[in-house]
């Protein structure tokens, strides 16, 4: 069959078939032009395609083109009426000869469209979302990525309520129409895959600035909001100027267009697109002031909207040959949003929060039913691929290239990279080829990384005898679905080894490649007894397991002078403690409590991280620790954990309550002092639960910013006290117009483990706020709550039950969105036996649900198989 992608030994339901890697093809035709008419309506949108089709290779097959919900008005080839055939949704045409125009007409209804995928109405706005199969809901066409086409589109609507008719490229012509309508014509010099189309009609008002590149050309900045946000855009101004400025230092890229376009929408699937010339966002990346948006929310905004930008050139200019190759734009892209947020804040706390992120989202995925390798080998449907393994874990796949080459060598490999492949679409093998090539080192094992699945163990001891430090490494990969007996992968570990009694590193740090199953590494002239750092900076997504004692641990805590690996052993420290007690030991917290104090003491130390290495590990990280997991145990453990460290040191903690920081005051630095400030606030609350109501009451009523704001409302959200209902309901009546705060107030209360909090989420699903259409509203209730371990596994399945309705009902309206609410509930296999039943049940009874979407299908049926 012509363009067709599916298996011959697929299951019978065609629409549940998945698509296999080894199976890719190249297109049986190319499409070097497209031209498109849009006649803008909410309710009924025609839109024209004309493409220039060309034969691709020695073949007689017909032109196939995808489509999703549509029916031809018409089909022309070459002028002339066609004759066409309808082979499931896809649009079977014949061609004659190597070349010809082909036009359709469809009609689209905007407004039905609760996917959110291709063309939708969001608040009064008309915009699009194609990746990664979007497109073909608007118009025929093959809709795959290494279809490159040059884009003219012209678009015609109402004037008065879409004033502001954006696509990609640049604007070459508008004018005025009959019935107080308008159009505008924008052509796109560069040629791109139907992903990064984009188009947006509205009443929007612009934020523009500008920038030079570095050879001197002047771009065009504006950010497309509604008037009142307005005033929430200059974060992500100053955010992209900053990207397009490191893009240009770092990796020698400059922007290509005059022009660059950011529009802002409240109902969106995900963070933002990377369209070309016409990023679009979801809302909640882009607006933010003191007012109203948490040192977090600046952060993100910033890394998301560096992420999008440098899509440009690691994505755009190079983009995928096919999904499966994924990952070449997102964990290379991830990659260098993560590097640009080090350079611009503080480096190790960056890397700390990024490796918890890791553990939290990845980690239990490589180690659950959803398992796949960087790159997989097939799906069934690819919106369920845009996962943590994709996008962190191919991220740390391209940071262990750097650590492998070091930077001069990766950066020519990049280089090498982009001049190879500009204009392209290509694949993972390719970039690996480029840095390959560029460095001059072999990197045939390594590229194991994108074939197995599943988080490799190392086991690590260090034993000392006659001058010579000997580290002996062991390395495994567990089983994932579809993968057993897996071989040694290439791991960089850094190494260095300190003196137990100064604290001082002795020699240099070393990198070692740990290559084979089994290896040993030594180190001379080691006369006195050392401690074993390893895995420095987190050199290696590896679970790593040491023979140190804690009494080890507590001395690396106390002066490890690699920022990460300290940070590692204090939580290590409370994680084995941990664990224990949840396993039946008493808990030991004497070396915690001690390497905490010695923590916040040290005036070294800046407090960002200080407020990160004293953090007790949450309750599902503790969980992943655990062969069985009771939530009761664990919370109980995790609780007594903090009471003890809190009641240990209550002064400390007070004291801390005074440090000073500025609302508006948004350095690295400020930002720290918030953070530490409200952990010792949570704290204190620990400690004492009534005093630390009233004091975080104050701290709320006194804030002069969101961070602190929503800091108060966390800790009391635990609390059983008056000040809790109060400071909610003024919150609530505060913000309750403002859909990007009460997000907020919805997974705040979505993430209370107080005595009641069930019920409390419960009522909050069917309270007139909730929105199960908005996917940020959806996401603030149902994915606050499926994170809050301790209440959402309550033993009565009740919260279970209350996701899977959820489940149910979103997928009828948006199944992406429904489809990711599934993989709390594949991890039934992990908990202990009564809730492990009911998990399943949950799971089994969404399966049986009528009319399943593929998305829901797929993770469902994985995660039962
Ligand atoms: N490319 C976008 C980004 O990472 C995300 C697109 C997600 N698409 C999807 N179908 N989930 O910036
Ligand atoms: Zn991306």
């Amino acid at each position: 069959m012509a363009d067709t992608r599916m298996n011959p030994e697929a299951p019978p339901t065609p629409e549940h078939a998945p698509v296999f890697r080894k199976d890719y093809e190249p297109p049986r035709f190319l499409i070097p032009e497209v031209e498109l008419d849009f006649d803008l309506r909410a309710a009924k949108t025609r839109v024209k395609s004309a493409l220039t089709v060309t034969r691709n290779g020695d073949h007689d097959e017909p032109l196939r083109l995808a489509g999703d919900e549509l029916r031809p008005l018409s089909v022309k080839v070459d002028g002339e009426d066609a004759r066409w055939t309808l082979d499931g949704d896809d649009l079977v045409i014949p061609i004659e000869g190597d070349r010809a125009i082909v036009e359709t007409e469809v009609e689209i209804a905007p407004d039905a469209n609760s996917q959110l995928m291709g063309l939708y109405a969001s608040g009064g706005l008309l915009c699009t979302q194609c990746e990664s199969e979007g497109f073909r809901r608007i118009t025929f066409h093959p809709d795959r990525p290494d279809v490159l086409s040059r884009y003219k589109v012209t678009m015609h609507a109402d004037k008065a309520r879409y004033p502001v008719l954006l696509a990609n490229g640049n604007e070459v012509e508008t004018g005025d129409e009959d019935d107080g309508r308008h159009y505008a014509v924008w052509e796109d010099p560069f040629p791109k895959p139907s992903y990064l189309f984009a188009l947006v009609a509205g009443d929007l008002k612009p934020n523009r600035d500008h920038f030079t590149t570095m050879s001197g050309r002047k771009v065009d900045l504006a950010i497309w909001v509604r008037e009142k946000d307005l005033p929430r855009t200059a974060h992500a101004m100053k955010a992209l100027k900053d990207s397009m400025k490191w893009d240009e230092e770092v990796y020698g890229r400059e922007y290509d267009l005059d022009l660059f376009n950011i529009v802002a929408v409240d109902d969106f699937n995900f963070g933002a697109m990377e369209n070309k010339g016409l990023n679009i966002f979801n809302s909640r990346y882009i607006l933010a002031d003191q007012e109203t948006a948490t040192d977090n929310d600046f952060d993100n905004i910033a890394g998301v909207v560096a992420h999008e930008y440098f899509h440009n050139w690691s994505g755009n200019r190079v983009t995928c040959r096919d999904w499966f190759q994924l990952s070449l734009k997102e964990g290379f892209t991830v990659f260098r949003d993560q590097c640009f947020s080090q350079d611009m804040g503080s480096e190790s706390v960056k890397r700390i929060e990024d490796v918890r992120l890791l553990r939290a989202v990845q980690f239990p995925e490589d180690n659950g039913p959803l398992a796949h390798p960087v790159r997989p080998e097939s799906y069934i449907e690819i919106s369920n691929f845009y996962t943590a393994t994709v996008y962190n874990k191919g991220a740390e796949l391209i940071r262990m290239m750097r650590t492998i080459l070091r930077e001069e060598k990766f950066r020519a490999g990049s280089d090498l990279y982009f001049e190879r492949h500009d204009g392209e679409a290509a694949t993972c093998e390719d970039f690996v080829k480029a840095m390959e090539d560029a460095s001059g080192t072999d990197l045939s094992q390594f590229r194991r990384w994108y074939e197995q699945a599943g988080t490799p163990i190392v086991k690590a001891n260090l034993a000392q005898a006659d001058g010579i430090a000997t580290l002996k490494l062991s390395q495994s990969i567990p089983d994932t679905p579809g993968q057993s007996d897996k071989q040694p992968m290439a791991i960089p570990l850094k190494v260095a080894l300190l003196s137990e009694q100064s604290g001082n590193r002795i020699g240099e740090e070393r990198l070692v490649m740990l290559t084979e199953a089994e290896q040993t590494e030594t180190f001379d002239g080691v006369d006195e007894p050392v401690l074993l750092s390893i895995n420095r900076g987190f050199s290696a997504p590896v679970r790593l397991q040491t023979d140190r004692e804690d009494r080890e641990l507590q001395l690396l805590a106390a002066s490890d002078d690699d920022p990460f690996a300290r940070y590692e052993a204090s939580q290590e420290l409370m994680m084995r403690a941990l664990t224990a007690a949840v396993g039946g030991d008493p808990l030991r917290t004497e070396a915690v409590v001690e390497a905490v104090r010695k923590t916040l003491e040290n005036e070294a130390l800046d407090p960002a991280f200080k407020a990160e290495a004293i953090v007790v590990p949450s309750e599902s990280m503790i969980g992943e620790q655990l062969e069985e997991i009771d939530p009761d145990k664990v919370h109980e453990a995790r609780i007594a954990m903090r009471k003890s460290i809190a009641d240990a040191m209550p002064e400390l903690f007070t004291d801390l309550l005074d440090l000073e920081a500025s609302g508006d005051d948004l350095s690295p630095d400020a930002k720290g002092r918030r953070k530490l400030r409200n952990v010792a606030l949570a704290m204190t609350a620990t400690h004492d639960p009534k005093t630390g109501a009233a004091k975080a009451k104050s701290h709320y009523d006194k804030a002069d910013n969101m961070t602190d704001r929503v800091a108060a409302l966390g800790v009391l959200s635990h609390l059983d006290a008056p000040e809790r209902e109060a400071a909610f309901d003024h919150f609530y009546d505060r913000y309750r117009n403002d859909t990007l705060v009460l997000d907020k107030w919805f997974s705040l209360q979505a993430m209370s483990q107080r005595e009641g909090a069930l019920e409390a989420v419960e009522a909050l699903s069917c309270h007139p706020d909730f929105n199960l259409k908005n996917p940020n509203r959806l996401r603030a209730l149902m994915l606050g709550f499926a994170s809050n371990q301790f209440v959402f596994h309550h033993a009565s399945g009740r919260g279970y039950k209350l996701l899977a309705d959820m489940i149910i009902a979103a997928d009828k309206l948006n199944p992406q969105v429904a489809a990711r609410m599934v993989p709390p509930l594949g991890r039934w296999r992990r908990f202990e036996p009564k809730r492990r039943e009911l998990m399943k049940g949950a799971l089994e009874r969404i399966a049986a649900a009528d009319g399943l979407s593929k998305d829901v299908f797929e993770q469902v049926s994985k995660s039962l198989g």
